[in-house]
């Protein structure tokens, strides 16, 4: 049965090709500074910086510049951000790159006017905002996060070993969004099928708890067949606009809270791989891919029916003469063959971690509540070892 629950979403999203021009609708509606946050420069080599600049500058901005968020932003970065803003007093905060972007955005929103220190008060306190938030907007140029229609902001911090997400409410959404597929076009195939594995996990989390009949996990269903297919298409032609636009969408609807909506979820594959991040500083779906497989055979059997009926309606596995048993297997069979086929990583071995760094990642990895198993540290450390 469905639970009782609240939806709203604040961020208008513009899709397509000719998207871009919409900051012309959104910008005069923001003060006259705009922190321009980008990453480490694919955004002046493929051309997207300078359209931007341009709409900018055609909108009479003050334009400060805000470059060099690293994938997996640190807190580090996230105070000298906040440093910028509060210097030079700016009104919006506009980022144009994928979830480290987005996300490095929020983080500074909420702790340009807040006087404590934002990863004591944001990531270990886990407090709301009690402050003016400055708003947001965003260029996405990289898919799988979802950062572009939802509150979440994870960074990282190298010195503690932890990599957190705090998942802010509606004041602290980007107000709009823009998603133009080409603008992905020249995404290396790693961070393409990384993002691919991102958003597929994504619905997993969400998908892989309860044992009502909830209108969610249909829609989940649909969107992971979406997926799987645009991106047997996407892996042999990056260009392909059909392939690469289904594939946008769906990032965002998989992670935008609306197929969490009236049941619990499970997230522990990212508690997973959030923690191994924070050890290795890994591409964050490859953290999730490499300890996908070990964690959902090992709660399978908790959760015996939604993994059959995954095989079934996700991976079209004939249930005909067989257990139960033997169809979960085989949907998380069909599920390897295609994280192979995408050539996402396997193992943790391949991300840099050793057996020694087990035990820290297992203490690392917060558990949560909300799957079919709540695992204690002693099978948190199997399953990471299952995935060495
Ligand atoms: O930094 P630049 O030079 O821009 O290069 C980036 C970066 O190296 C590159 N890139 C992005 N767009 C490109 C491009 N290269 C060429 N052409 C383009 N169009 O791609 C690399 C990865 O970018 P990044 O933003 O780091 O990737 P992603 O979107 O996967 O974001 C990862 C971060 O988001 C967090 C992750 O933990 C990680 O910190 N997440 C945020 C979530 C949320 N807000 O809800 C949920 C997710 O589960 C995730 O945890
Ligand atoms: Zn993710």
């Amino acid at each position: 049965m469905l639970g009782n629950f609240s939806y709203s979403n604040p961020t208008k999203l513009y899709f397509g090709e000719e998207s871009l021009c919409s900051l012309n609708e959104e910008l005069p509606k923001y003060g006259k500074t705009v922190q321009l946050i980008y990453g480490g420069g694919s955004i002046k080599k493929n051309g997207i910086y300078n359209q931007v600049m341009r709409l900018l500058k055609d909108n009479g901005k003050v334009v400060v510049e805000d470059g060099g968020v690293m994938p997996n932003p640190t807190v580090e970065k996230l105070r000298e951000g906040v440093q910028i803003a509060r210097e030079n007093h700016v009104d919006f905060l506009l980022a144009v790159g994928g979830g480290s972007c987005c996300d490095y955005a929020k983080a500074v929103s909420v702790s340009v006017h807040c006087d404590e220190d934002p990863w004591e008060k944001y990531y270990i306190r886990f407090e709301e905002p009690d402050c003016e938030i400055v708003p947001v907007g965003c260029v996405l140029t990289m898919v799988g996060t979802g950062s572009e229609m939802n509150g979440g902001a994870v960074i990282t911090n190298h010195d503690q070993k932890l990599k957190i997400g705090h998942v802010f409410g509606d004041a602290v959404m980007p107000k709009f969004a823009i998603l133009n597929p080409k603008f992905t076009f020249t995404l290396p195939k790693l961070q393409m099928v990384a993002g691919i594995y991102d958003i597929f996990n994504h619905i997993c989390e969400q998908y892989f708890s309860g044992e009502d009949d909830n209108t969610s996990d249909y829609i989940s269903e649909a969107l992971m067949k979406s997926v799987i297919h645009s991106s047997r298409i996407a892996i042999q032609n990056p260009e392909d606009y059909e392939a690469r636009s289904n594939i946008m969408w769906a990032a965002t609807w998989a992670l935008n809270t609306l197929v969490s909506r009236g049941k619990s979820t499970d997230w522990m594959v990212h508690m997973l791989g959030q923690a191994v991040g924070a050890y290795t500083d890994a591409t964050h779906g490859m953290t999730l891919s490499a300890v996908s497989l070990p964690y959902y055979r090992y709660i399978m059997p908790y959760g015996l029916s939604k993994f059959c009926r995954f095989a079934v309606n996700v991976w079209e596995v004939d249930p005909a003469g067989k257990s139960d048993e033997q169809i979960a297997i085989e949907g998380l069979s069909c599920m390897e063959v295609w994280m192979k086929e995408l050539g996402l990583t396997m193992n943790l071995h391949e991300l840099g971690v050793s057996e020694e760094m087990l035990k820290g990642i297992a203490s690392g990895t917060l558990i949560m509540k909300g799957g079919y198993k709540v695992l204690n540290h002693d099978e948190v450390l199997e399953i990471l070892k299952n995935s060495l």
